[in-house]
This record gives C-alpha cells, sequence and structure tokens, in this order.
C-alpha cells in the first residue's frame, strides 16, 4: 500500500475480534517500528508483547484496578489546559457519541474499561524506556509507536495507542515482573479490527491546519 494511503486511512480500532495475531506478523511490525529514527541511535525503546492467557490476565488485573481507583481516560494535564485542546477532546466524543448509542452502550464505562481491556485485541505491546533517560526521550518512544500503528494498518491489523494503563503502572509492573527503573510510556492493543462494531466506523477529525502553524517568513 501507498505510503500516504496507510496515514490517510489509520485510524485507533476499538473493538477487535478475539483471533490470534501470528508471533512472526508481530515480530515484523515490531522490526520496522524500530527503524524508527532516535536520537544518537540510541534506540531507547524496548516492546513487552502481552498475548494469549497473559494478556487476559492483564486485562483482568487492570480493570479490577480501574475499579478500585476510578482513574479515567483524561488529557493528564499538569495545570489548567487552554480551552481549545478540551474543545477539541469534547467534539471528539461528542461524535463518538451515535456510534455508542446504535451500539447500546454507555460512553464512559466502554472507553475506560475498553481501555483496560485493550479493547478485547489479543495483542498488548508496552512500550517501556529507561528511567535513566530525560523526558526528551519521549519522543523517540512516540516515533516508534507512529511507525506502530501504520505499519500494523499496513498488514490489515488494527491498533489502539492506551496511555490510560499508565495510570495502573504499579498494577502491571507487579503482575508482569516488571523492573522499577522501567517506566511503562504507552501501551498498544494490537489485533484484527472488528468491523462489524459500529464503533470502528468512527473516524476522528482534525482542527485546520493553520491553527497549528505559525509562519515566521
Ligand atoms: C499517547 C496516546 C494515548 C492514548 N490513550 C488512549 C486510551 O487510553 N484509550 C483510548 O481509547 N484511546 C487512546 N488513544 C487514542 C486516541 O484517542 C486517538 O488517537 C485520537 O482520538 C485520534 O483518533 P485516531 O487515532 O483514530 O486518529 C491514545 C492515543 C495516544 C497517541
Amino acid at each position: 500500500m501507498n505510503l500516504l494511503k496507510v496515514i490517510e486511512e489509520r485510524k485507533s480500532i476499538r473493538a477487535f475480534k478475539p483471533d490470534p495475531v501470528p508471533r512472526e506478523k508481530i515480530e515484523e511490525i515490531l522490526r520496522l517500528s524500530i527503524l524508527a529514527p532516535s536520537a544518537i541511535n540510541l534506540q531507547p525503546w524496548e516492546f513487552i508483547v502481552v498475548t494469549g492467557e497473559e494478556k487476559e490476565r492483564l486485562s483482568r488485573r487492570l480493570i479490577k484496578a480501574y475499579k478500585e481507583k476510578q482513574i479515567a481516560c483524561s488529557p493528564g494535564n499538569v495545570k489548567p489546559l487552554p480551552k481549545t485542546y478540551g474543545k477539541r477532546g469534547a467534539k471528539t466524543l461528542e461524535l463518538m457519541k451515535p456510534f455508542f448509542e446504535e451500539m447500546g452502550v454507555d460512553i464512559d464505562p466502554y472507553i475506560n474499561e475498553g481501555s483496560c481491556s485493550f479493547y478485547g485485541a489479543p495483542v498488548a505491546i508496552l512500550i517501556c524506556l529507561d528511567d535513566s533517560f530525560p523526558k526528551a526521550r519521549m519522543v523517540d518512544i512516540g516515533l516508534a509507536l507512529g511507525y506502530l500503528v501504520l505499519t500494523a494498518h499496513e498488514f490489515g491489523l488494527g491498533t489502539c495507542p492506551i496511555g490510560l494503563i499508565i495510570a495502573y503502572e504499579d498494577e502491571i509492573k507487579d503482575l508482569l515482573n516488571i523492573p522499577e527503573n522501567k517506566n511503562i510510556v504507552i501501551g498498544v492493543g494490537l489485533g484484527y479490527p472488528d468491523w462489524d462494531s459500529p464503533i470502528n466506523r468512527f473516524k476522528s477529525q482534525r482542527d485546520n491546519l493553520e491553527k497549528f502553524i505559525r509562519w515566521i517568513e
């Protein structure tokens, strides 16, 4: 497929078929993901791939943690969020509403518990960063994530980045024996999209390009 077509088409998938993804395919996606550039070619990313019964165990632990702590999907801002950003998030949720209505489900539990279970994806990938790195190395992780979601799409697979699980990092580290000095930066659900699910017809919009650019000429 053409790269530009992949970029145009890719979207986050929020309902997956349970069909397993062959290990070779996951390896090929990750092999291409690590072709992403990184500062001084440090390649700081580390992938923890969780599948099968272990993935189900992870989902169960995350849902339990969510029910106990009730930390939901949010921008995670550290200062009051300027209105522009809040409006974009609210608009996205508003546009998702009809799809959830069609499914007869409430949006909050679907998104929060769905995120905790990687929306039923058979593969959960956790991308980690050694805690000796500065915040700036998050850029490298983001690039690998970008490559991952695009490559997966090329292979007919769907993805959803899952930031919510970071709120439950301690529980994940405990369950999967992840060393204390590894920070979990982001999770990703990976699998075959369930195209019969209405929510997978949803395509998010972007604000006008001019809102993001300041030209200095
Ligand atoms: C860092 C990051 C964290 C995200 N966390 C979640 C999440 O916890 N749950 C979820 O449903 N979607 C999550 N998403 C997906 C975004 O909601 C999605 O990318 C955004 O709405 C744009 O839609 P698109 O990916 O379909 O283009 C996350 C995306 C990114 C990049």
